[in-house]
């Protein structure tokens, strides 16, 4: 199993058309690098969220509302947290390991992208990891671009 946690805000609204690009967006970036599980963590504060159906059959999809919540539906897998140095996802202190070193966990492995409006806070297991930018133009970028370059290294360093 290779699955994606992401925070689905109010931020994420396509407020103008009423359509949910940004949950596509996720459903659509994971595809592409062979996730088979996308987990929703709905805070949107309107049934936005709820209303949210997912179209494909060839993945599982849960929607949650919390991030112990999403983690308890696969207790045994992995958890890979992508937060950046700046913030310390965890509710006990680790550092951090930096992605251009990350081995990718060969079993069950499930990748938690925080939400863009903060960070992932007190996760209660994971590894946590960042990458580098230029922290001279910002420390941290969206979660979505996040998502890509993470999945990516996963890809290139499983061939
Ligand atoms: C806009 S960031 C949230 C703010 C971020 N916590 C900060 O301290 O600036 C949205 C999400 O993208 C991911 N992300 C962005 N830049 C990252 C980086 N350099 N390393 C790891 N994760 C990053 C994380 O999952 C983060 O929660």
């Amino acid at each position: 199993m290779l699955g994606i946690v992401y925070y689905f805000e109010d931020s994420s609204k396509n407020v103008l058309s009423g359509t949910f690009d940004a949950a596509e967006l996720w459903r659509e970036t994971g595809k592409v690098f062979g996730v088979d599980t996308v987990i929703m963590i709905d805070c949107t504060t309107s049934d936005f969220g709820q209303r949210y159906k997912f179209m494909d059959g060839d993945m599982t999809f849960h929607r949650c509302a919390s991030l112990d919540e999403s983690l308890n539906i696969y207790p045994e897998s992995e958890v890979i947290l992508v937060e950046t140095p700046l913030k310390c996802p965890l509710a006990d202190t680790s550092e951090p390991v930096n992605l251009k070193d990350l081995a990718h966990p060969e079993g069950d492995t499930i990748y938690v992208f925080g939400p863009d409006s903060s960070g992932i806070t007190n996760a209660n297991r994971g590894q946590w990891i960042y990458f580098d930018l230029d922290y001279s133009i910002k420390g941290s970028t969206w979660s979505f671009v996040a998502a890509g370059i993470v999945l990516y290294d996963r890809m290139v360093k499983k061939e």
